[in-house]
């Protein structure tokens, strides 16, 4: 018998609208859809995005990821989730991931799709592309996250705040995923940097609650939740500069 396909779909940051047709038709026809499961018996924010749209008679699959940083307990928990996924896969069942913005971006589907591909190789794994935070973020700043020749960096964590300064003396953009637990150190260097007054922070970008915060300069004790990202205009774009001047005039 032919195994089932495992798809990885982006289902986008928050507001169920910016999942792509594509993604939508999969979820929608898929016998089973897997997420993480959520923290502390809360959904978590996949399996929230994509419950308006999924079948009734779908199986549901929340799978375990936990939030740490020991590689023995997170390789444990891959292989856990890569077997009860191959469960339906090996009947011939196509299965869904649901992934929270894009899968190919800082995504858990990622180790899952590997831990599977190494137990079992005959899989086939496909993904459907979607739109990752920083993207959402701009749009709902209104900004345009990169422009020209000017140099974005991602950070997907700060372990050390020496790799934000080196990165703040060469990049024109920075974008700080995970910021929520490093905020009061990384506001101490854009401080002295003097570049609060071109950071921004939004939280939980595209959901209804929603926050964001335009001028950092007056917010050194910001409590965030994990889905929040800080994003700095290291360098000022003179283009947009002229264009805020017209405006003006
Ligand atoms: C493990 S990464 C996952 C990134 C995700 N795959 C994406 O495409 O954006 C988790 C981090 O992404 C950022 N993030 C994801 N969704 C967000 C949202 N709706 N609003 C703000 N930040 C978000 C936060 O910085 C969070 O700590």
């Amino acid at each position: 018998m032919q195994t089932g396909i495992l798809y990885g779909i982006s289902v986008g940051t928050g507001d169920p609208e910016l999942i792509t047709l594509k993604g939508l038709r999969l979820l929608k026809q898929m016998p089973v859809v897997a997420f993480p499961l959520g923290v502390g018996g809360k959904p978590g924010m996949a399996e929230q995005i994509v419950a308006q749209w999924l079948s009734p008679s779908s199986v549901q699959l929340a799978l375990n990821f936990p939030y740490v940083q020991d590689e023995t307990i997170l390789s444990s928990a891959w292989h856990q989730a890569a077997e009860q996924v191959w469960q339906y896969l090996q009947k011939g069942q196509d299965v869904a991931f649901a992934c929270e913005g894009d899968v190919s971006f800082y995504s858990t589907f990622t180790y899952l799709a590997q831990t599977l591909q190494e137990l079992h190789p005959q899989v086939a794994i496909q993904t459907v592309p979607g739109v990752c935070s920083p993207m959402a973020a701009a749009s709902v700043l209104g900004l345009p996250l990169t422009i020209r020749d000017r140099k974005l960096v991602v950070l997907p964590a700060l372990y050390r705040v020496e790799e934000l300064e080196a990165v703040l003396d060469w990049a024109d953009v920075v974008v700080l995923l995970k910021v929520s637990s490093v905020y009061e150190q990384v506001w101490q260097v854009l401080h002295r940097r003097q570049l609060l007054s071109r950071s921004y922070v939004v939280e939980r970008a595209t959901l209804p609650d929603m926050a964001i915060y335009k001028d950092l300069c007056d917010r050194p004790h910001l409590k965030l939740p994990y889905f929040s990202l800080l994003i700095v205009q290291v360098t000022v774009e003179k283009s947009l500069i002229q264009k805020s001047k017209e405006k003006i005039s």
